[in-house]
């Protein structure tokens, strides 16, 4: 018998990087297949104005609709600080779950972390998304934010540690050393990569926050609340991207340090 809770979830992001998040998903909701769009003939969006990326992500949410998704996470960073209102005035009976309330709703839940840091791309830290979303649940926190474009160059390199990627972060992160902030929060897709170099600059004193592992646990509690959850095992998953197949693999391998087959153009 059919039925609508076996569809996939959807996951978009801007490339490969949303992988992050898909790897979170698959962690909370192991029975659940995803598909995964990567919109990478049009990445990057985090350099891209808010009109532009408002525009590629209602096409990605349409194109997810016609592959019969039952939800759509937007998994990055940049259309969820962009587009995320946007997308739930145009979609009112889908799910759609951005990248930033789930890490801001658990940052609330915790006013003893008063100073906090936002990184992301420049359009994320441009549009003021977390910024404002954190001050309106507390306005008594102290937010400072900070544009890493170079991160996500230097994590598609494999760059994840060494000097070079030490040299960049010191390079962003200079002026937050000298007065730490409480809690740092890797505000787009990539950041998760640099996880343990990040920290390791602040000397283990700052608690990082990847957006991914909230934003898993909050599609859980949607899916689990409004009775949509896959009582029967996963299907196979499915990446869709809209450039080469086969640049993407290579970069998903290392992302997720497995084999990744079923990869369309789309
Ligand atoms: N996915 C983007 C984000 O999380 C990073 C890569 C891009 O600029 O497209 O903001």
């Amino acid at each position: 018998m059919f039925s609508f809770n076996k569809n996939p979830v959807g996951i978009f992001d801007s490339g490969v990087g949303g992988l992050t998040v898909f790897a979170e998903v698959k962690k909370a909701l192991p029975n659940e297949s995803v598909f995964y769009l990567g919109d990478t003939a049009r990445v990057p969006y985090g350099s891209k104005s808010v009109d532009v990326v408002r525009q590629y992500s209602l096409t990605n949410v349409n194109l997810l609709m016609t592959l019969g998704v039952k939800a759509v996470v937007v998994a990055c960073n940049t259309a969820s600080a962009a587009a995320i209102s946007f997308l739930h005035e145009r979609f009112t009976n889908l799910k759609i779950i951005g990248v930033i309330d789930p890490v801001v709703e658990y940052l609330l839940t915790r006013p003893e972390l008063r100073r906090i840091a936002i990184i992301g791309t420049n359009t994320t830290v441009a549009s003021g998304a977390y910024q404002q979303a954190l001050l309106r649940g507390n306005k008594n926190l102290d937010i400072m934010a900070k544009a890493c474009p170079l991160f996500v160059h230097l994590v598609e390199e494999g760059l994840f540690k060494g000097e070079i990627t030490e040299k960049a972060i010191d390079m962003y992160l200079s002026p937050m050393k000298k007065n730490p902030p409480d809690a740092l929060v890797l505000g787009c897709t990539h950041y998760p990569m640099l996880r343990d170099v990040i920290s390791d600059y602040f000397d283990g004193r700052v608690e990082i926050l990847d957006t991914a592992f909230y934003t898993a646990k909050k599609l859980a509690d949607i899916l689990a609340d409004d009775g949509m959850l896959n009582s029967g095992n996963a299907e196979d998953d499915r990446f869709f991207v809209t450039d080469d197949p086969n640049s993407f693999r290579a970069t998903a391998e290392m992302f997720l340090k497995h084999k990744v087959d079923n990869v369309f153009h789309i």
